[in-house]
């Protein structure tokens, strides 16, 4: 079966396409942002249960704090992407998101319930004991199996060629276990999550919890050591994530697409000057980097989406119908959002302690 018959029509446009893509683009790491301070603070407190002594108890109370706040941003920061995803690439996504509907489902009561035990772990801190760690193993497991359905369906709204699977397979099953790009993408998301979460624990302690220093110190040591250990991971694992691509894509990278070729370039000269940093134990220019880091391999991904969809798609060819109000009422309320959040933010920082608890 030709797989091009199996795409929908596109949806009309209404602004050129360049403006949606420049949200996507924007929003998106900031998602990835906030999803790995949650994964990265779930390990980073677990792995402060296993160590002895009372900085690292402490260190584990003060994260337990932190990590509804961000289920929180993780969710509400992933809806903007959503968003202009639907609007871009809504034919291909809300395919693949049927074929595999019932995995897609699950996401929403498996955040609820990592959410809701997230709070059990901060508000009941004190009576937990180990059963403090067998919340962080759940919630975590929960996470990275969110992660597994998300990488899931991203691989396989790019790749039509497999779709004709549904018509043996039509009860919302399918994955994409068979794509060669599945599991070394995924695995780079969730090591780059978990390496970049250290780094935000290792922030969060270095800020946030400078009235303790035995307490900050611990977080920095142990959120510095898990990300640049992992990040070093990373780097190898990026490797054979980037073998296993589609060779036309590859060759983008490679010099084929002088754009491409000059993110990848940055990319890995922003990873190993990351890694540095990191093993320097500079929270402050590792945060900066990573931050730089994360914005390069997001337009990294969205290449290897371009590129993978060209023999089928192209956002040029997609209709346009200029209507420019719902654009600007978006952009106003999103800048209004954003003031609001910010004023929030401003009001916590400034509210004492006892208060804030
Ligand atoms: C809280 C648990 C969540 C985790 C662990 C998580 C993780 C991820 C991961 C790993 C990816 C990248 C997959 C890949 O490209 O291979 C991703 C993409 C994405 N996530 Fe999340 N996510 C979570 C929640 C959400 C929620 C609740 C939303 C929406 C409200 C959301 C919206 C998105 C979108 C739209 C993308 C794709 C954006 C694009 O392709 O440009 N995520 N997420």
């Amino acid at each position: 079966m030709n797989p091009a018959t199996l795409i929908p029509a596109a949806d009309t446009l209404t602004a050129p396409w360049g403006w949606f893509q420049s949200l996507l683009l924007l929003t998106f790491p900031l998602h990835l942002l906030a999803m790995n301070a949650l994964l990265g603070t779930v390990l980073t407190a677990l792995a402060a249960h296993l160590l002895p002594g009372a900085p690292y108890r402490r260190l584990s109370h003060e994260l337990a704090k932190a990590l509804p706040f961000l289920v929180a941003f993780t969710v509400n920061l992933g809806v903007a992407p959503l968003l202009f995803l639907n609007v871009l690439y809504g034919h291909l996504f809300y395919t693949s998101t049927i074929l595999m509907g019932l995995f897609w489902l699950a996401v929403i009561p498996l955040v609820i319930i990592a959410y809701y035990l997230l709070y059990l772990y901060d508000f009941k801190f004190r009576q937990l004991g180990n059963g403090a760690l067998c919340i962080l193993l759940l919630v975590l497991a929960i996470l990275v199996t969110v992660g597994f359905i998300f990488s899931n369906n991203m691989t396989m709204m790019i790749a039509p060629a497999g779709w004709g699977r549904w018509f043996a397979t039509p009860g919302g099953t399918l994955l994409n276990l068979s794509d060669p790009t599945l599991l070394p993408r995924y695995l780079h998301m969730m090591i780059g999550a978990l390496a970049v979460g250290g780094l935000w624990a290792a922030l969060y302690a270095s800020i946030a919890l400078k009235d303790d220093p035995e307490t900050a110190t611990a977080g920095v040591r142990l959120g510095m050591g898990i990300f640049s250990w992992l990040s070093l991971l990373e780097l190898v694992e990026g490797g054979w994530f980037l073998a296993t691509l589609p060779p036309e894509v590859q060759r983008l990278f490679m010099g084929g697409n002088a754009t491409a070729t000059a993110l990848f370039v940055a990319g890995l000269l922003l990873a190993l000057a990351t890694l540095v940093a990191g093993f320097r134990q500079r929270v402050g220019l590792a945060a900066g980097l990573t931050v730089m880091l994360l914005y390069v391999m997001a337009f990294m991904r969205d290449t290897v989406r371009t590129g993978s969809l060209a023999p089928y798609f192209s956002l040029d060819k997609v209709p346009v119908t200029t209507q420019w109000s719902p654009l600007v009422l978006f952009l106003v309320t999103l800048g209004l959002g954003l003031a609001v959040i910010a004023w929030m933010l401003v009001k916590v920082a400034h509210c004492p302690k006892e208060v804030r608890e």
